[in-house]
């Protein structure tokens, strides 16, 4: 029997393709294998959202080399948002000879097809399309990274040209999957005992169907779905966000009392410069929206210091948002100068020294709130759904609560009495990262 192995990149929209593309090779018999360096058939699923993906992910490739050269019949295939730069194809071409497939983030179905013909022929397989109008998601049969808990894409790519991001140029233009085929995948998913769903979305508030439903109406719609008890989305976008939606967080009692926003900079200028379409007094004014409606709601956000022209007080902005909103976690990226984007031509870079001195700022302040605001759970009781055994330590578990803190704690259950289960935790321990406690009845 044939084994694979999927090495995947970046964000959720790429794992959940990585459990697709599982999925079309178990169909055709593969059999999973761990270790990337001993399978049959490997796929390399990759990102290009910052520099650094890039690099590793050429070093890796590379690697592979040897592994073709000790075995012929190995099939290395390459997929994901890097391909979708033809620049890259034609690296991969010239320097890496011994890939035999490269497919692209609108083609993923094809894979079958492509290894088919690879097989046959002998030849290798090029296989790239922009802006698809074919949805295929709802011919796959995903193999499924948890049991209890699911991705389901809602939109696929995105219009909003963000200056630095290379996001629209690899995904395409912005399609939403209509209301009754989320809400029958989502069916499907509950009567096989998942409890979470996370819809999926680079701009989630920008959903809207062909039928007309908006975000809204598709949280509303997935809120009835017996089964499931907790919804999560990823992500919002300031600009988008409705009233109506926020309301959702009060209505549906599903949904997770959670918020993943980002603000990318908290200077009206540099905002304006990046295209996001909103400036602080429009992002502070949803924040306080979100809390009025729900109190206890937890935020989190992406930030990108030394964009191109940042000044300091600029960045003093940011951090001065930062603490105006105390976040509970932030993603904090050094901005990278992707090719293509519009960004990538401003000439008034940062230099590196200042990127790394802000960086180091901006993660100090987070971190610091992130802990303060982690202090206020200790001696609370909170409700987890368990994920696993914890990465820390053999005897503890691991969860996440409805705010998506991430919790360790021990427990006298077995694995497989616990994983997947909802229980009750009493926090003894908090940190900057997670919580810690003990399972209580
Ligand atoms: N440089 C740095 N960070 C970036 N992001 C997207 N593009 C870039 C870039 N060119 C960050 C944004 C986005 C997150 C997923 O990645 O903060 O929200
Ligand atoms: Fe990139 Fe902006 Fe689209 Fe997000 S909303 S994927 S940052 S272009």
């Amino acid at each position: 029997m044939a084994t694979y192995n999927i090495i995947t990149y970046g964000c959720q929209m790429n794992e959940h393709d990585s459990e697709n593309i599982a999925g079309m090779l178990e169909a055709l018999g593969y059999i999973h294998e761990e270790d990337p360096w001993s399978a049959d058939l490997v796929v390399m699923n990759t990102c290009s959202v910052r520099e650094n993906a890039d690099k590793r992910f050429f070093g890796v490739l590379g690697q592979f080399k040897k592994v073709k050269k000790s075995n012929p019949d190995f099939i290395l295939c390459v997929c994901g948002c890097m391909p979708q730069q033809p620049r890259i194809v034609e690296e991969i071409n010239k320097r890496f000879s011994w890939v035999d497939i490269v497919f692209g983030t609108q083609n993923i179905a094809k894979l079958p097809e492509l290894l088919n013909l690879r097989q046959k022929t002998g030849k290798k397989q090029r296989a790239i399309v922009d802006n698809n109008p074919d949805i295929t998601e709802d011919e796959m049969h995903p193999v499924r990274m948890h049991h209890h808990k699911a991705l389901v894409n809602i939109t696929f790519g995105c219009n909003n040209f963000c200056t630095y991001c290379i996001v629209p140029y690899t995904r395409g233009r912005e399609k939403s999957r209509l209301l009754r085929d989320v809400v029958c995948e989502i069916e499907e998913l509950a009567s096989d005992g998942v409890r979470e769903v996370m819809l999926l979305g680079q701009n989630v508030d920008s959903y809207k169907d062909a039928l007309g439903n908006s975000f809204a109406d598709l949280i509303k719609a997935v809120n009835g779905i017996e089964g499931i008890d907790r919804i999560r989305f990823m992500t919002s976008h300031p600009k988008d966000i409705s009233d109506e939606m926020i309301e959702c967080f009060k209505t549906c009692d599903k949904l997770c009392k959670n918020i993943h926003l980002p603000v990318q900079s908290g200077s009206d200028r540099v905002l304006k410069r990046m295209n996001r379409h909103y400036d602080r007094e429009r992002y502070l004014s949803i924040v306080d929206k979100l809390r009025s409606v729900c109190p206890d709601i937890t935020i989190s956000t992406d930030i990108i210091v030394g964009f191109p022209g940042e000044t300091e007080e600029d960045f003093e902005e940011t951090l001065d948002i930062a603490r105006r909103v105390r976040y509970d976690s932030a993603f904090t990226f050094i901005y990278s100068a992707r090719e293509g984007t519009p960004a990538a031509k401003f000439e008034d870079k940062i230099d590196d020294e200042t990127c790394h001195r802000r960086f180091d700022r901006l993660v100090e302040l987070m971190d610091g709130i992130s802990l303060e605001k982690n202090k206020e759970y200790k001696g609370k009781v909170m409700k987890v759904l368990v994920d696993g055994v914890s990465k820390t330590s053999d005897n503890t578990y691991s969860g996440r609560t409805d705010g998506f803190k991430l919790v360790n704690f021990t427990s006298d259950k077995t694995e497989d009495e616990i994983v997947g289960q909802m229980v009750k935790v009493e926090i003894s321990e908090t940190k900057t990262f997670s919580l810690e406690g003990i399972e209580v009845l």
